[in-house]
Parts: C-alpha cells; sequence; structure tokens
C-alpha cells in the first residue's frame, strides 16, 4: 500500500502550472489574510471542512439583516423572499448535481445525515434478512455505521469491496462482489484518507444490471470535480455544504425520483405533511416530504451562495489546480526520506488528499509541529476510517487536503514542517 518513492527533481512539476489565479482568489478568503504569531496561516485541513469566501458570508449576514422569516408559511412579503431564496438555493444544487428535478433535491444537516435518511427512509422499506450491503474497505464511517446498524436490525449482511496495495479498487473485483442478493451499492467517490477517485459510473452499470440501488459519498468529490448525478447514473448522492466553501449544518441528499417516490419518510413533523387527522397523516410533495420542520434557511442559502462562487471559477479549473498540487506534494514528500505515502501514484487517480506517516512520529506530534512552527493546518488521526487504518497497517496517518486557494508555497511549508519535526524526533 505506501508508495515507494524514486525522489524526483523537486522542480520536475514546474513545466506545468495551475491555471487558477490562486492570487485573487484568497483575497476573496478573509480568513487567510489572518496571520498567527507573524505568520501567514497554511490552511490544508481542507477534507475536513474548507473557508468561507467572502461573498458566502455576505450571503448568510444579508439574510439575517434583511429577510429572516420562515419558509413555505408566511403570506408576507419577508417570508415571500426568504421561500424563494431557499428554494432558489435548491435550484443551484440541482443545477450543480445537473439534477433531472429540484423533487429530487433534500436538504440535509451534512453528509452524514444524508447517508442516515436513506440508511432509515429507504433501508428500512427495502433491506430484508439474507440481502446484501456492498460498501468499499476505503469508507468513511458515515458510509458504514449507518449500514451496519440496519443489517444488524434487518439480519441481512455488509460485504466488502477490497483496495488494491495502491489504494484502488479492481473494477473486476468490485463487479464480482455484487449478486442478485445485493441490494444495495454504497460507494464513496473520492476516498478522504487516499484520494482515489473510485470508478462509480462503472460500478453503478454492474449494480443495476443486477436489481441493485446505487448510493454515492459525494463528501470528497463534489467540492473538488464537477459531478452529473445522472451521468454516474447513481441513485443517491451525499454532500456537505461545509466542504465546499458552504457553511457547516447544511448537506444534499441527491436520490432519483423513481427511488424517492417509492420511499416512506424520514422525520414526522411540520412541512413534511399533507393532512393530519388523529390517527393518520398524508405526505407532502417531493422534496418536502422529507424536510420535516423548520429548516437551515440561512445555511441553504449560503450553500447557494457557495455554488455561485465555486462555479463562477470552474470546477475542471478547480480539479486541474488540486492535481498539479497534489502531483507537487507527491513528487516533494517522496523526496523525503522516511516518509511513506498512501494511495495512488498518479495524481490523476485521485483527488487532492494526501495521507502520509513519517517514519515513527506519532501523526498527532507531526501534525502540533508543523502548526506551531510554520501555522502548517492538517490533519492526524484515523479520519473516520479505522478500517482503512487496518487495511494499510497503521493507527492512524497525517493528512493534507488542498482546495482552490492553496499553492506550492503551502506544499513547500508542510515538507519544511516536516523536515524540522525529523530533526526534533531524529528521524
Ligand atoms: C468521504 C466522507 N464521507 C462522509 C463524511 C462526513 O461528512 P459530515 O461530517 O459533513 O457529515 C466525510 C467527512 O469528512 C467524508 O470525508
Amino acid at each position: 500500500m505506501p508508495l515507494k518513492s524514486t525522489a524526483p527533481a523537486p522542480d520536475a512539476h514546474r513545466a506545468a502550472r495551475p491555471s487558477l489565479d490562486v492570487d485573487r482568489i484568497r483575497r476573496d478568503f478573509p480568513i487567510l489574510l489572518r496571520e498567527i504569531g507573524g505568520k501567514r496561516i497554511v490552511y490544508l485541513d481542507n477534507p475536513a471542512t474548507t473557508q468561507k469566501p467572502r461573498t458566502v458570508i455576505d450571503a448568510i449576514i444579508h439574510f439575517y439583516e434583511h429577510y429572516n422569516a420562515n419558509v413555505h408559511r408566511g403570506a408576507y412579503k419577508l417570508a415571500e423572499e426568504a421561500t424563494a431564496a431557499y428554494e432558489g438555493a435548491r435550484e443551484k444544487t440541482r443545477a450543480f448535481l445537473n439534477a433531472a428535478s429540484t423533487e429530487e433535491i433534500i436538504f440535509t444537516r451534512g453528509t452524514t445525515e444524508s447517508i442516515n435518511l436513506a440508511a432509515y427512509a429507504w433501508g428500512r422499506a427495502y433491506v430484508s434478512a439474507g440481502d446484501e450491503i456492498l460498501v468499499t474497505e476505503m469508507e468513511h464511517h458515515s458510509n458504514l455505521v449507518p449500514w451496519q446498524i440496519l443489517v444488524k436490525e434487518k439480519q441481512a449482511a455488509l460485504k466488502y469491496i477490497p483496495i488494491e496495495d495502491d489504494g484502488t479498487i479492481d473494477l473486476q473485483k468490485a463487479v464480482a462482489g455484487i449478486s442478485p442478493k445485493t441490494r444495495l451499492v454504497a460507494i464513496t467517490h473520492v476516498s478522504n484518507v487516499l484520494g482515489t477517485v473510485n470508478p462509480v459510473c462503472e460500478i453503478a452499470k454492474a449494480a443495476h444490471s443486477a436489481g441493485a440501488v446505487v448510493l454515492v459519498d459525494g463528501a470528497q468529490s463534489a467540492p473538488h470535480m464537477p459531478v452529473d448525478v445522472r451521468a454516474l447514473d447513481c441513485d443517491f448522492f451525499a454532500l456537505s455544504g461545509h466542504k465546499m466553501c458552504a457553511p457547516t449544518g447544511i448537506g444534499v441528499l441527491y436520490v432519483r425520483k423513481s427511488v424517492l417516490e417509492t420511499m416512506p419518510p424520514f422525520h414526522g413533523g411540520g412541512d413534511m405533511i399533507r393532512q393530519v387527522y388523529r390517527d393518520h397523516a398524508t405526505w407532502n410533495d417531493l422534496p418536502w416530504k422529507f424536510e420535516a420542520g423548520t429548516p437551515n434557511i440561512a445555511d441553504a442559502i449560503g450553500l447557494g451562495a457557495a455554488i455561485d462562487y465555486l462555479t463562477g471559477i470552474g470546477l475542471d479549473a478547480i480539479r486541474e489546480h488540486e492535481i498539479e498540487l497534489t502531483r507537487y506534494a507527491i513528487q516533494r514528500l517522496s523526496a523525503v526520506p522516511s516518509v511513506t505515502l498512501y494511495g495512488p501514484r498518479d495524481a490523476r487517480l485521485r483527488a487532492g488528499v494526501v495521507s502520509f506517516n513519517v517514519g515513527d512520529i506519532h501523526p498527532h506530534d507531526l501534525a502540533t509541529i508543523v502548526d506551531s512552527k510554520l501555522n502548517v493546518a492538517i490533519r492526524a488521526g484515523h479520519h473516520c476510517a479505522q478500517p482503512l487504518m487496518n487495511r494499510l497497517n497503521v493507527p492512524a496517518t497525517a493528512r493534507a487536503g488542498f482546495y482552490l486557494y492553496n499553492t506550492e508555497a503551502d506544499v513547500d511549508s508542510l515538507v519544511e514542517g516536516i523536515v524540522q519535526a525529523k530533526e526534533i524526533f531524529k528521524v
């Protein structure tokens, strides 16, 4: 699994320059102008959460200062404006994912809630004893634990697509794991540890021909590359707003309409009903049947602003920028003795996530040192992927993740911090 490095020349990457105007982009993010101890912040914890541009912050402030009201209910101007902005954010999300209809776009709190919605509403109705749910060894706990709970309750089984030593999935093995018993294939689009971009489209084809449905965990893909749920041919697609420049507390579950129409509700309460009688109720139209109670209006509007911001820059350009940074990071890191990198060697097979270990330095110590010396923010731990850590045979890794505002200088700071940590630990 670890990459065995041949330590390329540090400048070999410089022929291909990222095409984003990163200096201008950085000025859009107020937090990136902050200095700590007289030094700039090198923010590389983007897979955990991303920073927010001024336009997103302003959209939320503007909502609260100018048209704060509850949605769908009020017969007055403020409520109409709030409803229009909230439903406008849904339309922006539909276009962002190329869904066929806004009926297929459910706002949630994030990827975790989206997957739980699928597991509770769809899973409880459609998974029975003896059925199988197929996941990969690289799933985030969010795309594992809801299925573990479900299969235990239903006496069904959770099966795993293995991962290869280079951190990829072998498509043939994935397809071989799909059987007539498979009810669902739940797979991450991009690994939050290895960065691997999985062949979800091909897996969806095989799953559908076996009569299974497909859930794609898009937490690490939607922020970083163009996503077209119709081209992917998935039935569910989950994302988190806070990983794509929007606030925390807002996420999305896309559900193909033909699947959504057959699903019972998840939460009961206000707004999801049409009529309530003493002993039963009837349901609202899609997608509101799945949005019980007052929704997170301000942050949905913030998500809409984030989508405007990202699409204004271009997801293709963001993807290319991250490939270049990842290529550069792999080159620089693999040239440092004692660094072990995880995941595919080819930057085009992965997104901008690079996990690594440095000799026997604990990743938490490494993260503390690069922060204290150079304000480099990286993540250390199991990254909510403990089965993957077991597969890699490590308790934890350090992880750097890139976004549109990161630069090669950020990678250089990370490498400099690692060199300093090695000196302290004499590695
Ligand atoms: C691949 C993946 N799936 C799911 C999640 C869960 O996202 P959230 O905590 O926003 O619900 C994450 C978060 O790191 C992730 O990386």
